[in-house]
């Protein structure tokens, strides 16, 4: 079968659902992106940010307000969806009921003439990797939600000569084992077929299993694109430190005191950030509760704080300590032993994220 899959580019591309009111509002804000060949993407963000939309402009069901979409440089922003060689898969299943489920999942082969063992292997193969195959000869109304929207997936990924295949939280209905081991199905599908994989999702462990470049989103914004340690270590704007991560990162508010260093309170912090140009500005200082440790003594880049809630999650104790207004969280050992009371917690120069104007420094 012919593999035509592609480098996808979204060039300067915005959309408003409104652009002719008088005040349009912007459900996708300017900005370009390459989709490489083969890769793993996940858009990740809260809800109402413009995932669906981003996706919809990709495959032609959305018309973007501006800007290009390209195929392996090949302009397709006016093609219709048909045109595209795209496969989508709704977060709902979307299937011929009356069909058997092999008819369902040959029907996207059937409809671009595929010979009839072409068609015979691809639905053996996909019925296999999603365990459908001992349901192939039933209607596709006899099945359970879940297995419907398999059939949904499966028809998305009968195809191999598709530019990528674009999932919109695909799994929703589907439940939590099932759910695991589909994300595994996708990454060996992926890793064999060499299929670009575009998921959308709201949930950052699934985005983090699944991908292997993850896209945030937040208000029609991409505020970062990268791997799972960059958005965990180097959240680039504090929405992605709250979002990513659980807890979300400590998230300080604080003024510059030196070139290095900035106060919380009173107390000195030591950042590995060069914040020269910054003096006396207020910034925000971000940490993961991950990266605080818990100080025998007083010291430089401890704060003193008052421990007042010890949780104990089996593979690690979550502190909460208080400090005059602010709430500190950290991730401890479990077997640390520790009690309610006065506690100094470390803060590592090098793992402080500085934030002006909620943007990293
Ligand atoms: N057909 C439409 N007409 C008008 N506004 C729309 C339309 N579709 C989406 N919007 C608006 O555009 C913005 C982005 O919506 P979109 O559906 O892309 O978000 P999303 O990230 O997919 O959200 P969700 O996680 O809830 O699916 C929202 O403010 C939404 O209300
Ligand atoms: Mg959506």
């Amino acid at each position: 079968m012919e593999q035509i899959m592609a480098k996808i580019d979204l060039s300067n591309i915005s959309h408003s659902y409104n652009p002719n009111d008088a005040n349009p509002t912007y459900a996708l804000n300017p900005f370009s992106m390459t989709w490489e060949n083969g890769k793993r993407y996940a858009i990740l963000g809260p809800s109402g940010c413009g995932k669906t939309t981003m996706l919809n402009i990709v495959s032609g069901l959305v018309r973007p307000s501006k800007g290009k979409i390209l195929f392996d440089e090949k302009d397709v922003t006016n093609l219709i969806t048909e045109e595209r060689n795209i496969a989508q898969v709704f977060q709902f299943p979307v299937i011929y009921s009356t069909m058997t489920v092999y008819d369902n999942l040959a029907f996207p082969l059937k409809c671009r003439n595929f010979s009839k063992e072409k068609i015979d292997e691809r639905v053996k193969s996909v019925s296999d990797t999603l365990r459908l195959s001992s349901f192939l000869n039933l209607p596709a109304r006899k099945l359970t939600a879940d297995q419907k929207q398999l059939i949904s997936l499966g028809r998305g990924l009968v195809r191999e000569d598709v530019a990528g295949v674009l999932m919109d939280e695909p799994l929703t209905v589907i439940d939590p084992d099932l759910k695991f081991r589909l994300r595994r199905n996708l990454k060996e599908i992926n890793e064999q077929y060499k299929t670009t994989l575009v998921y959308v999702t709201h949930d950052q462990n699934e985005a983090m299993t699944f991908a292997d470049n993850i896209i945030v989103m937040d208000q029609g914004e991409i505020v970062q694109v990268g791997l799972p340690k960059d958005l965990f270590e180097r959240p680039k704007t504090t929405f992605v430190g709250y979002f990513i991560g659980s807890p979300a990162m400590n998230i300080f508010e604080s003024e510059v005191s030196s070139e290095y260093s900035v106060k919380i309170n009173n107390i000195e912090i030591k950042t590995n950030s060069n914040l020269s140009k910054l003096k006396d500005k207020n910034v925000k200082l971000g940490i993961r509760s991950e990266f605080i440790n818990v100080a025998e003594k007083e010291g430089e880049n401890t704060i003193k704080a008052s421990l007042t809630r010890v949780e104990d999650f089996g593979n690690f104790k979550l502190l909460t300590a208080n400090m005059e207004n602010f709430i500190i969280k950290s991730k401890v050992d479990r077997e640390l032993p520790i009690s309610i009371g006065d506690i100094n917690l470390y803060i590592p120069p090098e793992k402080c994220c500085v934030y002006e104007n909620e943007k990293l420094i």
